[in-house]
């Protein structure tokens, strides 16, 4: 068999296909932006939304799942433009919650790549975890791959830094993996040339994590309940590799956006890395923009992260000499590629199209703005030289990219202190954006007694805006939740009185007050619309849904954790109701 050259559907469709033949139940894609984890901006891999299963929840799919998850990483935003980056990427994934574990997992990855893909077995380099104090030398996943054929040079042995995955925040499940590479046609840099090398010989394709610890906070690990496999493999890097392509720009989703930046700009391969960063980052804001919990451009958290990609496409857009409108013209290109498999994002096409134009526009006015400012600056400038405070100023008032201030000097010949600005840039970011880089760096969900009552009192909250506003088109647009209090964003048209706010929180402590029991229980998708649960009815959503019902309050499809009984919750006080974005409002509340 020849090695496959596949398209991202084709490498979705067999990567799924597959794992249903080998028991797995397929599951839909979470959202984007994960609800109730405080510690994470968006998800970052596959098994971000199984974070409860893995700790031993029961998932209705039962216990062989299989994805394809969307996941946004933002880590390397600068990086994007070279061959490999990308910030949003799609991660094919398998799971074993307490099931199989090295063996068949490896089996399974070896049988999908070398008879499914066609991958010649002496293209495939593997490492295992060479162990340490706290994990022993991974000698089973060793003896497995070599009994599958992978010669004793290709299976490395590498360390924690390289081998261990996870936990994703300070605290979560984790353990060692083994690692799945191509090897492409370059030669060895060196003798001990390995995987951990990033020269380019070894391309990594698939990591499977065998899930067997908790790293606890103190930074010791405690066997956990349940042994795991956890495995991800990136769909287009995967696709990049089976079709002998050396950029990941070069793969079939990305092709139409980069073929039109180059015929409506006339430009090549020397502006090839400004039509890569359009492409990546308008992408990413289509998936932001249209998911399921859509967020829009603002200067906080995953607002700010989207504020940051459009206004970086704008800029790229603006050095390709195009007009801004084209960057809509790629949003609805990615809108209809992705329609079948993300129905969400075709279902937000106006809002997202709609939000894009907004945030363009937004800054166009900042941007004409900054000229005006610049223009006064020139009057003072000594020397020609504009120094990196004055360049800072630029960018933290006017919000005006340095790229752009260095391009408008330029004109004048007037040279911008490129170096002084980020210095002020990174005292800037040390101080006010810790907080949401922080976040980037991945972490789990709190599922501590305290974030459980408040995931509660959400459900209670949902239910009582619904019942003191008479208004059954309430949603729930978001929610965020941290040990200390619960934020809940719904759609309604103006801001709640106090008197409805009081009423509100009146009837949530009368049902507290009732000390009622939260019952979880699963059943088909059908059954749990028909008796008029809340939540996202999602049609590729897996056959069998969790619910959480409270009396005959509130019935929600949820995966939990939740309080088991709405007596241990304590006094419910909304302290914050404000505005979201237009049509959207937001309730802050805590629990004492
Ligand atoms: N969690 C692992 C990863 O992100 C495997 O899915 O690579």
């Amino acid at each position: 068999m020849t090695m496959q050259t596949l398209t991202t559907k084709a490498l979705r469709e067999k990567y799924l296909e597959f794992f249903k033949s080998k028991g797995h139940t397929i599951i839909a894609s979470a959202s984007l932006i994960p609800d109730n984890d405080p510690t994470v901006l968006f998800t970052t891999a596959g098994m971000h939304p199984l974070v409860p299963y893995l700790l031993g929840a029961k998932h209705p799919g039962g216990n062989r799942l299989t994805d394809v998850q969307k996941c946004v990483r933002t880590g390397d935003i600068d990086e994007v433009g070279d061959a490999t980056h990308c910030t949003f990427f799609e991660m094919l994934g398998n799971w074993s919650l307490g099931d199989y574990f090295k063996r068949e997992s490896i089996g399974y990855s070896f049988e999908f790549l070398t008879k499914v893909l066609g991958i010649p077995t002496d293209r495939l380099a593997v490492s295992v975890f060479a162990g340490d104090d706290d994990c022993a030398r991974d000698e089973v996943s060793a003896k497995r791959w070599e009994e599958l054929g992978i010669k004793k040079e290709n299976i490395f042995f590498l360390p924690k830094k390289n081998n261990w995955w996870g936990p994703a925040g300070v605290t979560g499940p984790c353990g060692p993996d083994t690692e799945i590479f191509f090897i492409t046609d370059k030669e060895k840099c060196s003798d001990d040339c390995s995987p951990a090398c990033d020269c380019g010989r070894y391309v990594e394709i698939w990591n499977n994590v065998f899930m067997e610890f908790f790293k606890n906070a103190d930074g010791t690990f405690s066997p956990l309940q349940q042994k795991n496999v956890d495995t991800g493999m990136g769909l287009e890097r995967t696709v990049a590799m089976l079709n002998g392509y050396s950029s990941v720009y070069d793969i079939d989703v990305f092709k139409p956006v980069i073929d039109l930046l180059k015929e409506k700009s006339g430009k090549g391969e020397e502006k090839i890395r400004d039509m890569r960063i359009i492409a990546d980052h308008i992408r990413t804001a289509t998936f932001m923009l249209g998911d399921e919990n859509g967020i829009t451009p603002s200067n906080v958290d995953q607002g700010y992260i989207l504020r940051r990609l459009i206004r970086r496409a704008v800029r790229f857009v603006r050095s390709l000499g195009l007009d801004y409108s084209i960057l809509e013209e790629i949003s609805a290109l990615y809108i209809d590629e992705y329609a079948p498999y993300y129905p969400e994002i075709k279902g937000n096409e106006e809002k997202v199209l709609s939000e894009l134009r907004l945030e363009i526009e937004r800054f166009d006015k900042t941007v004409a703005q900054g000229i005006k400012e610049f223009e006064k600056l020139r009057g003072y400038i000594q020397n020609n030289r504009l120094s990196g405070k004055a360049a800072f100023r630029l960018y933290d008032t006017f919000g005006f990219p340095i790229e752009m201030t260095v391009e408008m000097a330029n004109e004048y010949g007037i040279i911008v202190d490129t170096e002084g600005f980020e210095k002020a840039f990174k005292e800037h970011q040390e101080k006010s954006h810790a907080g949401a880089e922080q976040k980037f760096k991945g972490g789990l969900a709190d599922h501590s007694e305290a974030t459980s009552k408040l995931h509660t009192a959400t459900h209670l909250l949902n239910a009582c805006l619904k019942y003191v506003l008479n208004d059954n088109n309430i949603q729930q647009k978001g929610s965020n939740i941290t040990a200390e209090r619960l934020r809940f964003d719904f759609n309604f048209p103006r801001p709640l009185t106090q008197e409805e706010l009081k009423a509100v929180e009146e009837r949530v402590n009368m049902i507290i007050e009732k000390k009622i029991p939260v019952v979880c229980r699963e059943m088909p998708i059908e059954e749990a619309r028909e008796l008029g649960a809340v939540g996202i009815f999602n049609d590729k959503y897996s056959d069998v849904v969790k619910t959480y019902t409270i009396g005959e309050y509130s019935m929600e499809m949820c995966g939990g954790p939740h309080a088991t009984n709405t007596g241990d919750l304590g006094h419910f006080s909304i302290v914050k109701e404000q505005s979201s974005s237009a049509g959207i409002r937001r309730i802050k509340a805590i629990l004492n």
